[in-house]
């Protein structure tokens, strides 16, 4: 098949290489004129573990497109994926500017049997509006699917080529099965391609991201109140997970959930939710848990260094949202290293893949070192942020000898109490109790 996708960021550039890679013939289209030659000269503008190789060879054979030019990308496909972002505005609701904007750039150059699909996550009702937006437009119908994206950064490729189910919204059963063509290659595993409405697509995905935000801000919030009443939350989870009906997934408590997705599609739900009556009280209380709980590192080292922060150099592990991606948007990293500047405290961060989106945000008011041990060079205390797993077995004897002091805030619970005790280190972590140095 003949497609093209507009927008070629984080789900963008991945949709239109898989596609690209079960054989169709892929045009990726951007605004960003420098991306888009970044792409040509084969330079991925972004960290996604498999992405570059899949990448190179797909561009190699031809199947893989870069362009600008919206008639050269859209004219011949047959189907149209819109995969621009899709922002918080100031109020909650999702930004819709650069969706509306790309439907109107492409509308001109489609095919007469083109169908145009959502992969970017978009208020329930926004196909509804494409349509009579292109009627207007075009003054003939125009097939708009929503084909909601459920894939993980940091595990992009295979989320997209292995999904756990299709979801798909359409109006008319021709526009179902063309789409459930192109997704045969990926489900041939019996994975499940589901149709249904482009209303309840839409729904869908907000509410799996909802859904997913609520249980970490829920033991989040357990976790905190385990820490005041001397119970661990690392227990306390074990005790409730092997319940069949509540399961592990998405139960570690940390420093609260950021990324692209989450904070926005949370409150853009809630958004929605109170523009027709119903007032989103567990949206909104998920929000507010988790803004708050992006302030606990910080609030564990003020209570520690009490007046004299200022001055003091903190080490940080982990700048990305999470591991295995260099996305830093929303990060609770920048949450505390804004904190941390506030407040006097000199930086020495790293991360092994986040360290040039951090350098463009905050040049040189920070310390940016190569390895993590280069971090903690005469460093008063660590704060662990992002859960990279090169972070979880340490030279603890290396760690003492570049630190002021033994000192750790922990805010992915990377280390057991015992090995931290056995390590002689003053480790605070989250829902647990305090280890003191001796
Ligand atoms: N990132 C994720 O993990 C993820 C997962 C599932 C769904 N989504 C959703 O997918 C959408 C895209 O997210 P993303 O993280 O890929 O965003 P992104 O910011 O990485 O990429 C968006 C791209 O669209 C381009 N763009 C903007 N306006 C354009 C236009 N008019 N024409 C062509 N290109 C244009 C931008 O230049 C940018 O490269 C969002 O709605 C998001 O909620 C994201």
């Amino acid at each position: 098949m003949k497609i093209a996708v507009i927008g070629t960021g984080y789900v963008g550039l991945v949709t239109g290489t898989c596609f690209a890679d079960s054989g169709n013939q892929v045009a990726c289209l951007d605004v960003d004129a420098k991306k888009v030659e970044r792409l040509l000269a084969g330079d991925i503008p972004i960290y996604e573990p498999g992405l570059a190789e899949l990448v190179e060879r797909n561009a190699a054979s031809g199947r893989l497109q870069f362009t600008t030019d919206v008639a050269s990308a859209v004219a011949p496909a047959q189907i149209v994926y819109l995969a621009v972002g899709t922002p918080s505005a100031a109020d909650g609701s999702a930004d819709m500017t650069y969706l509306f904007a790309a439907a109107e750039s492409i509308a001109p150059h489609l095919r007469a049997d083109a169908v145009v699909v959502t992969k970017s996550t978009v208020p329930v009702g926004t196909c509804a509006r494409l349509e009579g937006r292109f009627r207007e437009m075009l003054g003939r119908p125009v097939d708009v699917a929503s084909n909601p994206e459920f894939l993980k950064e940091g595990a992009a490729i295979d989320d997209f080529t292995k999904p756990d189910r299709v979801v798909v919204g359409v109006r008319r059963p021709e526009v179902a099965e063309l789409l459930r063509e192109l997704y045969a290659p990926f489900l041939r595993t019996e994975h499940p391609f589901l149709v249904m409405s482009p209303e309840s697509a839409e729904m869908t995905k907000y509410v799996a991201n909802a859904l997913l935000s609520t249980k970490i801000s829920f033991i989040n919030e357990v976790a905190n109140v385990c820490e005041r009443l001397d119970a661990d939350i690392n227990d306390v989870r074990r005790g409730i997970g092997h319940d069949s009906r509540i399961g592990f997934a998405f139960l570690f408590p940390g420093v609260g959930y950021g990324g692209s997705c989450f904070p926005k599609d949370v409150r853009a739900l809630a958004h929605l939710a109170k523009q027709h009556g119903v007032e989103p009280q567990i949206l909104t209380s998920v929000d507010e848990v988790n803004t708050r709980q992006k302030d606990v590192l910080l609030e564990k080292i003020d209570r520690h260094f009490g007046d004299e922060l200022a001055g003091r150099t903190i080490a940080i592990w982990g700048l990305a949202f999470k591991p295995k991606t260099d996305d830093i948007r929303e990060a609770p990293a920048l949450v505390l290293i804004d904190g941390l500047l506030a407040r006097g405290a000199k930086l020495q961060v790293h991360d092994p893949e986040a360290m040039e989106n951090v350098r463009a945000r905050y040049g040189d008011r920070l310390t940016y070192a190569d390895t993590p041990i280069a971090a903690l060079t005469a460093a008063d205390a660590l704060a662990i942020v992002t859960e990279w797993s090169e972070f979880r077995n340490p030279d603890f004897e290396a760690i003492r000898t570049a630190m002021k002091a033994p000192l750790i805030f922990d805010g992915r619970n990377l280390f057991s109490l015992t090995q931290m005790r056995q390590a002689n280190f003053t480790y605070h972590s989250i829902g647990r109790e305090v280890v003191k140095a001796k």
